[in-house]
């Protein structure tokens, strides 16, 4: 089980006290994102949602580093019990899944590596796991955005991967089950999103 809000939200004050970085505002934002979108979705959960969300790149604790914090995420999660937030650790990078199609460098041990492959493979995804991989892409640092200004934002910093176009279709296909969902556009549920998407 994960831990509640007030217990998730230290862990990543923490976490961003040992590496400071823009990425525990985006963390933020994915959250609140998370918890808008199910918020309308009958199955779902707010706060679970919003916790899931506010842990998924916790892995970033341990430095600046590649794929790495994926894997430092799963164990960090895994450790305190957190099983799904330690799955969604890994989960968000792998939309597709095949250990082939994430964008950053295979940073961490051999045997982390093959341990990934593993699981990516053998995964079963939720809709946990899709709601955190579509609200990934829908949070800059500063706001919500709308998904194509974070692809393009992705792209500069990470390159163009073999998989990029792929990876953009299948949140494309997110967004698209969740707003059939929730009856309307994702993006009349993220407050701010117009201003910060021209900014
Ligand atoms: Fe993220």
């Amino acid at each position: 089980m994960e831990p509640n809000k007030e217990i998730a939200e230290q862990a990543l004050r923490e976490a961003e006290q040992s590496n400071p970085g823009v990425w525990a505002d985006h963390s933020r934002y994915v959250a609140q994102a998370c918890r808008n979108i199910a918020q309308r979705c009958k199955h779902l959960s707010a706060e679970r949602a919003y916790v899931l969300g506010l842990l998924h790149d916790i892995g970033r604790y341990a430095g600046v580093s590649g794929e790495k914090h994926l894997t430092d995420g799963y164990h960090y999660c895994a450790e305190r019990g957190w099983e799904k937030a330690a799955q969604i650790c890994i989960s968000h990078a792998f939309m597709i899944q095949d250990i082939n199609t994430s964008v950053a460098a295979f940073d961490m041990s051999e045997a982390d590596y093959l341990f990934m492959k593993e699981f990516v493979a053998k995964a079963v995804y939720d809709d946990y796991d899709r709601l955190v991989q579509l609200c990934d892409a829908l949070a800059l640092p500063t706001g919500f955005c709308i998904l194509e200004k974070r692809f393009v934002d992705v792209t500069i910093r990470y390159g163009v991967h073999e998989a990029t176009v792929d990876r953009w279709k299948k949140i494309l296909e997110i967004k698209a089950y969740f707003e059939k969902e929730i009856g309307c556009s994702i993006y009349s549920v993220l407050p701010g999103v117009e201003a910060n998407s021209i900014l």
